[in-house]
């Protein structure tokens, strides 16, 4: 707990040299204060750049972010996710994320010191675009490939008898039963306007499991974007990126394949991960 604490209040103190400590609770205030006072030293003056912070020119930029590999081949989740589609979306579209959000570290040795884990839910109003866009952009991704897996009998089930049995449970008190989330998160996905996601999320308060969407690279978490704060188990990017080139227009016929290769051992996994508070499991790959 100490040690819990202690991160929690330098995580704080780096928020407001970012500019987002509002987002933080009050029952970290104390600590926020501390640091604030503490980091405010360490801030340019206003109108000034943090160009002390920046790698002097030929100099490489520190790879603080770093992307892990894959944990499956890209063939894996085929014919419901294509080989192409895969190695696109992560080698291109995931790995810009970790360039620009790299690129915006180099000059802001605040943001390097950041966790993933512990960024995302403090991002708010005030957060600069491209660490909003960018950070949001690697959690959610690394959730969506993380939650995928060669397509099973698990997999291929129309209902929940199959899934490990907490979360067929949870899904069946929340929802009704696995139907009526199917049904639900179906419905969400379709009806994001443009780009964004669609969440299985467990609410810490109720213990209840919800679907809600998020628009852009936003995530539940970030409390502070006037989301609601619960903590993702699964999502589905429904970028028009993640499914154009097998199903160019028509997004239900990718959630229904979605569906086909959804990890269900590994969403068992991330709800133990959120009833604990360990949101550092959800990103977590072996390689990285
Ligand atoms: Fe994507």
């Amino acid at each position: 707990m100490v040690a819990k604490n202690a991160f929690a209040a330098a995580a704080i103190g780096m928020l407001a040299v970012l500019g987002l400590a509002a987002s933080a609770s009050a029952s970290q205030g104390r600590a926020m204060l501390a640091d604030t006072m503490m980091m405010s030293m360490m801030a340019p003056a206003p109108g000034m750049m943090m160009m002390s912070m920046a790698p002097a020119p030929g100099m490489m930029m520190p790879m603080t972010f770093k992307q892990p590999a894959l944990p499956y081949p890209y063939t894996a989740t085929e014919p419901f996710i294509d080989n192409r589609t895969n190695t696109i979306h992560f080698t291109k579209h995931l790995a810009t994320y970790y360039t620009n959000l790299n690129t915006a570290a180099s000059t802001n040795s605040s943001l390097a010191m950041m966790k993933l884990e512990a960024l995302v839910p403090a991002l708010n109003m005030g957060t600069p675009k491209v660490i909003r866009n960018n950070a949001g952009g690697i959690f959610n991704h690394l959730i969506f490939f993380k939650t995928l897996m060669m397509p099973t009998a698990m997999t291929n089930s129309t209902n929940n008898t199959m899934l490990p049995e907490d979360i067929a449970t949870a899904i069946n008190s929340s929802f009704g039963n696995f139907s009526a989330f199917e049904k639900n998160m179906t419905e969400t996905a379709l009806g994001v306007f443009g780009s964004g996601w669609a969440w299985l999320t467990y609410n810490p308060k109720t213990k209840a499991l919800a679907v809600e969407p998020t628009a852009n690279q936003d995530n539940p978490l970030s409390a502070g974007l006037n989301y609601s704060g619960n903590t993702p188990l699964l999502g589905i990017d429904v970028w028009e990126h993640a499914y154009y080139l097998k199903h160019q227009n028509v997004r239900a016929d990718y959630i229904k394949d979605w569906f086909m290769v959804v990890n269900w051992p590994q969403v068992s996994a991330n709800y133990k991960a959120a009833m604990s508070g360990d949101m550092s499991m959800l990103t977590s790959y072996a390689s990285a």
